[in-house]
C-alpha cells in the first residue's frame, strides 16, 4: 500500500502534466513500444508491453513525491501523448527526463513540458536546481533542453540503456532556478 500519493499537477497551455492511473497502461503500453524513443532513454526496455506498463505506474504511484514525480502528458484533444519524470537518486540532485509519441513530435509539446515542468519544480517543488542528460546521437532533445535553460556542464557520461543492450556517451546538463 501507498502512503503518500502523487497529486501534482501542472497545466500549460496545451497539456495537463498529471500523475499515471493504472487505466493508462495500454496507451502507454502502445506508445513506449516504439523503440526509436526505447533507445533515446536510459531506463525504457525494448520491446516494451503492458506488464512494463503496469509496473511502471505501480513503482510510480508508490514513490515517495518529495523525491520522484512521474507525470504523463495528457493533450486536450488526443489524450496521453507523452511522459515526464523527475527523480532524486540517494545524495543526487533531481534529474528530468521525457519522452513524446512518435505522432507528436516536432511540434513543441516536449518544450511545452519541460518548460513547464521547471516552473512547477521552483515555484511548488522548492528545488534549486536540476540536472539532466541526453545521449550524444539525440540533438533534438538536446534543443529541448537548451531551449528551457538547460546549459551544458562539459561532462560526457557513459550511461547504460537498456534498449541498446549498451552504454551510450551521455551530455550532462544542468538548470539553475
Ligand atoms: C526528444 C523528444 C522528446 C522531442 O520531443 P518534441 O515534442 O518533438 O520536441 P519539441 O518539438 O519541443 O522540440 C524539438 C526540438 O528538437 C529540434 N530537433 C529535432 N530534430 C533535430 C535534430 N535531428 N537535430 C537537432 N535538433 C533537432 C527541433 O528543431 C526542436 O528544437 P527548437 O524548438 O529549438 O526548434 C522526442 O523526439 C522523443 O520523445 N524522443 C525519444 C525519447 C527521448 O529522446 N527522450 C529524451 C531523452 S534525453
Amino acid at each position: 500500500m501507498c502512503l503518500i500519493e502523487q497529486t501534482s499537477r501542472i497545466e500549460t497551455r496545451r497539456l495537463t502534466l498529471r500523475a499515471p492511473a493504472l487505466g493508462d497502461a495500454p496507451r502507454l503500453a502502445a506508445l513506449m513500444a516504439d523503440y526509436d524513443i526505447a533507445r533515446m532513454t536510459s531506463r525504457v526496455p525494448h520491446p516494451y508491453d503492458l506488464s512494463h506498463a503496469a509496473g511502471f505506474i505501480e513503482k510510480a504511484q508508490c514513490s515517495d513525491p518529495r523525491l520522484d514525480q512521474n507525470f504523463l502528458l495528457e493533450h486536450e484533444d488526443d489524450g496521453v501523448i507523452g511522459g515526464l519524470g523527475l527523480s532524486t537518486p540517494p545524495g543526487q540532485p533531481p534529474e528530468v527526463g521525457y519522452w513524446v509519441g512518435r505522432d507528436w513530435w516536432g511540434r513543441g509539446f516536449a518544450s511545452e513540458a519541460l518548460q513547464g515542468a521547471l516552473v512547477w519544480a521552483s515555484r511548488d517543488w522548492k528545488k534549486r536546481y536540476l540536472v539532466a542528460g541526453h545521449f550524444t546521437d539525440n540533438p533534438a532533445s538536446g534543443a529541448v533542453l537548451c531551449r528551457a535553460g538547460f546549459l551544458y556542464t562539459g561532462e560526457v557520461q557513459a550511461r547504460h540503456s537498456i534498449a541498446r543492450g549498451e552504454e551510450a556517451p551521455t551530455r550532462m546538463m544542468v538548470w539553475v532556478a
